[in-house]
């Protein structure tokens, strides 16, 4: 008897699981993955150009609901103020990083050195690079350079823009 019943809540869950497949908006790979895990983003650091509006003020809004510490990067800091004013967390948790990322290859390395050294150099866990629109799709340089000695390079780097027309190690 408790086979037979094991057996149908078996077939019961097996074909929840189908039916959730066949009607999912995502691939197999993302599906096998699970539920997202709500602290995942616990303390981490996320560095996100083009913050100050569209896509990557959406992007920041979830981190920091997730417990993310936040560097906003665009070219306009007055911008980025606001938009630090608006995320649903504490603003120790955020630092504003305005630049240019069609500035000078100084001018970036610079950038990146003060990503890096934000939060007590804590380093960055993620970069989302998104900056960009459709007028100027792409930017002229991409630093990938953030890190430090415990922590070399950045975890995950989420690569939304255009095409850069020289990446920067
Ligand atoms: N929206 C879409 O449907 C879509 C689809 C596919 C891909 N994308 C890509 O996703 C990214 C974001 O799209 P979006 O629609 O959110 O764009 P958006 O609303 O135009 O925002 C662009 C962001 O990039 C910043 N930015 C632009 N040029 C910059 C520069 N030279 N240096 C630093 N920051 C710069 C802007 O801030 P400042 O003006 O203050 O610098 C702004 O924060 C873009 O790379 C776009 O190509 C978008």
């Amino acid at each position: 008897m408790l086979e037979l019943i094991l057996a149908s809540a078996l077939s019961v869950y097996a074909f929840y699981k189908i039916v959730k497949f066949a009607f999912a908006d995502a691939d197999s790979n993302l599906l096998s993955k699970g539920d997202h895990k709500s602290n995942a983003f616990q303390g981490k650091v996320v560095w996100c150009t083009g913050a100050s509006q569209g896509l990557g003020l959406t992007l920041v809004k979830h981190f920091a609901e997730h417990g993310a510490r936040i560097i906003l990067s665009s070219r306009s800091a007055g911008r980025l103020e606001e938009v630090k004013a608006s995320l649903p967390t504490h603003p120790n948790n955020v630092i504003v990083l305005p630049f240019d990322l069609c500035g000078s290859p100084d001018q970036l390395q610079k950038a990146a050195a003060a990503a890096d050294a934000a939060f007590d150099d804590a380093g960055v866990d993620y970069l989302i690079q998104n900056a960009g629109n459709d007028d100027d799709a792409g930017v002229d340089y991409l630093i990938q350079n953030a890190g430090n000695d415990d922590d070399v390079g950045v975890d995950y780097l989420i690569q939304n823009a255009g095409n850069a027309s020289a990446f920067i190690y």
